[in-house]
């Protein structure tokens, strides 16, 4: 169980607070890890009394929630924790105002959950500062995206780090609270066999998809100022790449293990000028059909300009330059709007060095974290009878049914427990991020010196097809 602590999560109204922090820390409650005395605070600006807030929750947490981990009783108990007020975050007197209704309590844990946009975060850290609300045992959480370019993002590091040190910033990305890729770590560095055949020698090319059905939903105003570069390669994906190429950390503790990733952020290849044509392929969704359902063009969306050139699709090939990498493409993909759902880390290894029989082929790794969280090892196998017919054949294992799990965590469960207990080794450091703009950004650069109009692909497909070509012109396939 947690420490006592409040729990303040600004942008309450918004939909990451209702759809998925709440639902999270609800699970949290009804499992029993939250302290009797952790109370959460809702802040936005409309004027809502704290009933009204608390049935607009429970209406948003009632849809989130499996309907057999929902009940009345349990949610009334959680009810009893969730507070609401009304404030508006770029008023510095409001925070006095948040002051008072707190409380003096010098030693208690404070968590300030900034579910808001990124233009904010600047401000409310200055104004928890001045209404003495970031204190040594105040911890500020920030959602992605920080900034929108390496110059934006440095400036919020800059204001954040000017009132919270380091120690207590917590800069989340989810994808680090999903349980398979802290298994991806498991893997590579519980298992002395994975070890020695981890490596440039070894592996022909590594493949990182993070393919959706989703179009843009109600973010089609920050979606379209932001495109798939920013919303989820420049973090999810590269994320998910330094788990899979980092050298294995001292200790598993915040400190070395971003160490780690730092080195691989600072050893990619840049991509800058010229080189995003051969190097990238960016694409945008028209209409088509996602289960059936005709769905519109990326264009007519909700909130999206009508000529927008902002991508919902990219695909890279990246090049890490070290040691253990030099050599080995890593193929990153990500779309909206694509044929199935499914985020995957293929490991290809090389061919045998001689072939024996006819029909082998090479060993391949699958780290599948969605839908499903599964490892699979696909190996070739003789097939029944005379003859040495060979087939792949995999050895599988889904993780929820090998720990007997009943119930899958939310990667947020799991992130917001590491914030109320002062962990960050599962979030992202002041450098990693600046290191990842450092990257993103020529080739965002790039793209509008010489790329301007994104390859458009109907929606309910794999992508453009410039996407397959760049695998195909070095004689590889996507795995679908
Ligand atoms: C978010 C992005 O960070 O991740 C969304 O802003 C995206 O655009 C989402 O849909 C994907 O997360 P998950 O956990 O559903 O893969």
């Amino acid at each position: 169980m947690t420490i006592p602590c409040d729990m303040l999560v600004f942008g309450g109204t918004g939909d990451l607070a209702l759809h998925k922090l709440l639902p999270a820390l609800y699970h949290l409650h009804r499992d029993g890890r939250l302290h009797p005395d952790l109370r959460i605070l809702a802040l936005a600006r409309t004027a809502l009394a704290r009933e009204a807030y608390q049935a607009l929750a429970e209406r948003r947490c009632r849809a989130q929630v499996a309907r057999a981990d929902f009940d009345a009783l349990t949610w009334s108990s959680f009810a009893a924790r969730l507070d609401y007020f009304a404030m508006d975050a770029s008023q510095s007197a409001d925070f006095g105002r948040l002051a008072k209704h707190l409380g003096h309590a010098e030693h208690r844990v404070r968590v300030h959950y900034l579910a808001t946009a990124p233009d904010l975060f600047e401000d409310i850290a200055a104004h928890l500062a001045i209404a003495g609300l970031a204190g040594s045992h105040a911890r500020i959480v920030l959602e992605k995206p920080i900034g929108h370019s390496l110059e934006s993002a440095k400036a919020i590091n800059a204001a954040i780090g000017a009132v919270f040190d380091e120690s207590r910033v917590f800069r989340i990305d989810h994808y680090l609270g999903k349980e398979t890729v802290q298994n991806l770590m498991a893997l590579r560095f519980a298992n002395a066999l994975f070890e020695p055949v981890w490596r440039a020698g070894h592996i022909d090319h590594v493949q990182i998809s993070v393919c959706e059905t989703l179009g843009v939903e109600n973010r089609g105003a920050y979606y379209d100022r932001s495109g798939a570069m920013r919303d989820m390669i420049q973090n999810h994906l590269l994320q998910l790449l330094c788990l899979v190429a980092m050298e294995a950390p001292v200790r598993f503790d915040a400190e070395a293990v971003r160490n780690e990733k730092l080195k691989i952020l600072q050893a990619l290849k840049p991509i800058s000028g010229l080189d995003v044509q051969d190097n990238t392929v960016r694409g945008q969704y028209t209409a088509g059909k996602i289960g059936g359902q005709e769905v519109p063009a990326y264009y007519f969306e909700k909130n999206v300009d009508n000529d927008s050139d902002t991508e919902t699709f990219v695909a890279l090939q990246v090049e890490i330059d070290n040691w253990r990498w030099a050599g080995v493409p890593f193929y990153l993909r990500t779309g909206k709007r694509m044929a199935k759902k499914a985020t995957e880390i293929v490991i290809q290894f090389k061919p045998v060095p001689h072939r024996l029989f006819d029909g082998s082929q090479p060993n391949r790794l699958l780290i599948r974290l969605q839908p499903e969280e599964r490892i699979s090892l696909q190996l070739m196998g003789k097939t029944p009878g005379k003859g040495m017919r060979l087939a792949p054949v995999e050895l599988d294992l889904n993780l929820a049914q090998a720990f007997r799990q009943k119930r899958r965590w939310d990667a947020y469960e799991r992130l917001l427990l590491d914030v109320i207990e002062g962990d960050s080794t599962l979030f992202m450091r002041r450098d990693e991020v600046e290191a990842a703009w450092t990257w993103v950004d020529p080739i965002l650069k790039g793209w509008l010196e010489y790329y301007q109009n994104p390859r458009p692909y109907s929606a309910g497909s794999n992508g453009p097809e410039q996407a397959q070509s760049l695998l195909e012109l070095q004689g590889r396939k996507w795995l679908e």
